[in-house]
């Protein structure tokens, strides 16, 4: 190759890379993608289950999974000492379950997995999560679910969302736009829960 051909191959490239690069400043100007809930609270991402550290979870699961274990706890927490509001009515029959003679804990398990499926798939993870459970109505009604103690009223909503936002704290869940965001896919779901 000649000297001059040489530079021209040089003029070349460096014209090339600096066209290339002016289109992408032209799609920095495009506006950018809002993440789904799921992938802001860590999404598709495979990690160790610490519950089972020879599974895998994905991380947004394994954040909803923690959020409604903790709710699942401080639920549990204020019935032990019969705080006043408690929800000891609506969860006398899984009470009695676990509680009873063959300390049956099924039915919690199952409650965390269906709470956990249908936060995640609520949120943007329905390409990886299936919720199986029972629609919203008939769950919270005594007269159709045997396992629901008592119906669900407007105050004990509003307070299973606090439940829900201090879990979620409890978590390392502290953004506050993120809280907002869980909250109204909670609220989004309150007329079918509440039916008293
Ligand atoms: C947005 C708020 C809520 C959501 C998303 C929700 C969702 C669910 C889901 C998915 C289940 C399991 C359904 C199944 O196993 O087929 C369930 C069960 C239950 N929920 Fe809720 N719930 C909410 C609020 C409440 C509130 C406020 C109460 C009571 C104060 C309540 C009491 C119960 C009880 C006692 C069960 C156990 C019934 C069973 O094992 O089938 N829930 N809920």
């Amino acid at each position: 190759m000649t000297k001059f051909s040489k530079i021209a191959l040089c003029a070349l490239i460096i014209g090339s890379s600096a066209f290339f690069t002016s289109c992408d400043d032209t799609e920095e100007t495009k506006a950018p993608v809002e993440l789904t809930l799921y992938q802001k609270l860590g999404g598709t991402k495979m990690v160790t289950d610490p519950n089972d550290s020879s599974k895998k979870i994905e991380q947004g699961r394994l954040s909803f999974r923690s959020v409604v274990d903790t709710t699942i706890v401080l639920i549990v927490a204020d019935i032990v000492q019969d705080k006043p509001g408690n929800f000891g009515a609506h969860f006398a029959p899984l009470a009695s379950e676990v509680f009873g003679p063959d300390m049956n804990a099924t039915n919690v398990a199952r409650l965390s997995k269906n709470l956990t499926d249908i936060f995640s798939v609520a949120t943007g993870g329905a390409a990886t999560n299936t919720y199986s459970g029972l629609d919203m109505v008939t769950t919270h009604d005594p007269a159709k679910n045997p396992r629901m103690g008592k119906k669900v009223n407007d105050a004990e909503m509003t307070k299973f969302i606090g439940y829900v936002g201090m879990a979620a704290a409890k978590n390392g869940v502290t953004d506050q736009k993120i809280i907002g965001e869980v909250v109204a896919v909670l609220e989004s779901l309150r007329a079918p829960i509440v039916q008293e």
